[in-house]
């Protein structure tokens, strides 16, 4: 089994030259999982101990007596942060120790594009910058289920569906080791809202945490065969996710298999033998920045523990008979095994510093023009043709400055970020003339534009220059003080004075172009109706304003889809009753109806459902068929193919998604669910052939009875759409 999980061939298709190996002037090493013996045999009591815990912010205990070395970290997921401390301290411009990195598009926007090999590629780049700091993991992909529209951290995220988001994880994944880096898929199980994170406790029953909360990690550990989780800060049923032994043990270790190490998230710790006895490997962070960090009021005033697994108290519980030493074994075994199979026990890796290459820049730019998903598009009003168009006013808090990413961990410093403005100014050249304003002043951001007076100067000035121009592009949302990890969005709607802006624009100019720049979804019942073009960017990263023109001029025809729904209003939205929660208790009574499984099951109308996306080309879906049937039941493997063709003039690229409805009224099931996708590039034209294979798991549902993933009885129809609520073509299987 461990041979399998961490053979270097299952990553036969991504491995590139530098993983892991012995080099072959070396005698081949014994496998790892007799060095891995081997070390524990030689390692003493106090030894092991010491590597339960942190030596710093960011780095595990090293042996050097056994060179066995520290596991350097860096914060994640969209790109490498510096390391020295909290985001507090690394986001500082005073901080000597910043380093800049390229700033890959946000979870979210990645997850748009639902392309895995463009996001496997996107590890791979971001674990080339991760050796070449010398360091040696990230801390990432983040993978936490989008349940309601304000989290904080949706950004970081893959969005609603726990299929699409596994599938994204696993490809995150695949690129980072193929690197020989260590990822680490985060936060295990069910961080949902920032609001209390240290102390809210959530409340999931069984089935639902199978169906929508596990599956992403399940897939990052089966199919991903990830080297390391981080356990999330709030409890789940009770229990801190940090000594919670039915998710670190029963369920990720026994489960699913997993034999790679649990870090805790950075302090989350609250006790030493529940934690150490829970499957809690290794405590983060350590040593003097860690008890530099807990002394702060912040830390606690907001909840925030740590120091439980220093070797002095894991010592004293395995003398009181608390803990066990082949408990020790075992937690200290798995570190050591990602160690040695991830080469870092061989190969330290140097650092070069060679970073934001320009292959790392390319797919950011990659990213972002095929994660931006175009909402609206009347009257054909974009692409916009430069031959056509004169003069272009390009307007709003989000054009002038490049909002790249959310704030918190995970706010990449780049060396340089191109702002909508920039982007649009290089691509419309310099027959087109390009006039900027401000709209409105972010919310928050800037004392002199705060006041009603600035407020009415700045709207006269941008509705004066859309009214000038043939086309106006209003660039709206938020920014990483808004919209940020350690505390959730306020409210669905657009900061202050941004929905009178874009309402002001579009009267002052018809041919209005609305962007959004935001990771969580925004009410936009203000305006939509009169709005003629609609594009979402998400947060960029650094190329943001390169592929928003290139989308805009239509360079590249927009291909992304919506990972998650965007509501109407946040009432609408599924949890909106249970959420944030009564004393800090918070209750997932929606159960399995999250995002699509929601609104679709229970006809409620999104504002754009899942999986929606225009692109300037069209294209037809048909005959979709089974094409074969290998076995039944649960050893069963189905095969569909249909055809996809482009019927425009335009080369495009369209995301199929396969759905599966179960027709059993006894049993409670929504109304479809996504199994599988297929993105497919076709010339104008062109058409294509895709087969997709479904096997059991697409058919089931967990029962709270048996405690198993059980299948359902049918009629099952599998469906093929453009969306959650375009369904084009259905066929009907008996599995
Ligand atoms: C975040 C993690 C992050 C860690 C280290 C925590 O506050 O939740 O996602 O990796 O800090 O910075």
């Amino acid at each position: 089994m461990f041979s399998m999980l961490f053979s270097a061939s299952t990553h036969a298709q991504t491995a590139p030259a530098s993983t892991p190996n012995t080099p072959a002037s070396q005698a081949t090493p014994p496998p790892v999982e007799q060095r891995v013996h081997d070390l524990l045999k030689q390692m003493t009591l106090e030894e092991k101990a010491t590597m339960l815990s942190g030596s710093g912010w960011m780095e595990s205990a090293p042996i050097e007596r056994l060179s066995i070395p520290a596991i350097k970290m860096a914060d994640g997921p969209m790109g490498v942060r510096s390391w020295i401390g909290s985001s507090a301290l690394t986001s500082s411009s005073a901080n000597p120790m910043k380093v800049e990195t390229t700033s890959f598009p946000s979870g979210i926007a990645m997850a748009s594009t639902w392309d895995t090999a463009l996001v496997q590629r996107e590890g791979h780049a971001i674990g080339q910058e991760v050796k070449a700091l010398g360091r040696d993991m990230i801390l990432g992909p983040t993978v936490n289920i989008n349940r309601v529209p304000l989290w904080g951290r949706n950004f970081e995220g893959y969005g609603e569906d726990p299929y699409l988001a596994g599938q994204l994880a696993v490809a995150y994944v695949h690129g980072v080791q193929g690197e020989g880096v260590i990822p680490s898929v985060k936060h295990f199980d069910a961080n949902n809202e920032e609001f209390e994170r240290h102390r809210v406790n959530a409340t999931i029953d069984e089935r639902t945490l199978h169906e929508i909360y596990l599956p992403a990690f399940k897939a990052a550990v089966q199919q991903g065969d990830a080297w390391a989780v981080m356990s999330c800060y709030n409890k789940v049923n009770g229990t801190h996710c940090a000594e919670s032994d039915y998710l670190l043990t029963d369920i990720l270790k026994k489960e699913f298999g997993f034999k790679g190490f649990v870090v805790s998230d950075w302090g989350s710790t609250y006790s030493t033998a529940p934690t150490v006895n829970a499957g809690m490997d290794l405590e983060m962070p350590g040593g003097p920045p860690m008890k530099a960090f807990l002394a702060l009021p912040r830390a606690t005033e907001q909840g925030s523990s740590g120091g439980w697994l220093t070797a002095d108290k894991v010592l004293a519980e395995v003398k009181a008979g608390k803990i066990t030493e082949a408990t020790i074994d075992d937690n200290v075994s798995r570190i050591l095994r990602v160690i040695i199979e991830s080469g870092l026990m061989d190969h330290p890796h140097a650092r070069t510093a060679e970073v934001d290459t320009p292959e790392e820049q390319k797919v950011a730019r990659e990213g972002e023009t095929e994660g931006i998903v175009l909402l609206k598009n009347q009257g054909k009003l974009l692409p916009l043709d430069p031959s056509k168009i004169h003069s272009i006013a390009v307007i709003g808090p989000n054009a002038l400055v490049a909002r790249t990413g959310g704030g918190g961990s995970s706010l990449v410093r780049p060396k340089y970020a191109v702002s909508p403005l920039d982007g649009i100014k290089r691509r419309a050249g310099a027959g087109v003339q390009v006039i900027s304003a401000l709209g409105v002043g972010m919310e928050g951001e800037d004392p002199a534009h705060d006041t009603p007076e600035a407020r009415a100067t700045d709207l006269s000035a941008a509705t004066g220059a859309a009214a000038k121009a043939d086309i106006a592009i209003v660039v709206v949302g938020r920014y990483n003080k808004l919209e940020s990890e350690s505390f959730d969005v306020k409210t669905m709607d657009l900061p202050a004075g941004q929905d009178e802006l874009i309402a002001a624009v579009e009267k002052a100019n018809p041919h209005t172009v609305v962007v959004l720049n935001t990771g969580d979804p925004v009410t936009m019942t203000k305006w939509l109706d009169t709005t003629p073009a609609l594009l979402d960017m998400w947060y960029g990263g650094q190329e943001g304003g390169n592929a928003v023109a290139s989308i805009l001029f239509g360079d590249a025809n927009p291909s992304g889809k919506l990972p998650v729904s965007l509501p109407k209003k946040f009432e609408d939205s599924p949890a909106a009753k249970n959420y944030p929660g009564q004393n800090l208790e918070v209750n997932y009574a929606e159960g399995i109806y999250v995002g699509y499984r929601y609104y679709d099951t229970k006809n409620v109308e999104p504002q754009f459902p899942f999986g929606f996306g225009l692109s300037y080309t069209t294209f037809e879906y048909s005959d979709l068929k089974l094409t074969s049937t290998e076995n039944a039941g649960r050893n069963g493997r189905w095969s569909f193919s249909l055809k996809v063709r482009n019927t425009g003039s335009r080369a495009g690229a369209e995301v199929v998604q396969l759905y599966v409805h179960d027709g059993d009224t006894k049993i409670d099931r929504p109304a479809h669910e996504l199994k599988a996708f297929s993105r497919v590039d076709l010339k104008p034209g062109e058409s294509q052939t895709v087969q997709f294979e479904l096997d059991n798991s697409a058919f089931e549902y967990w029962s709270p009875q048996t405690k198993e993933w059980t299948m359902g009885s049918g009629p099952f129809e599998v469906q093929a759409g453009a969306s959650s609520r375009d369904i084009r073509l259905k066929v009907e299987v008996a599995p």
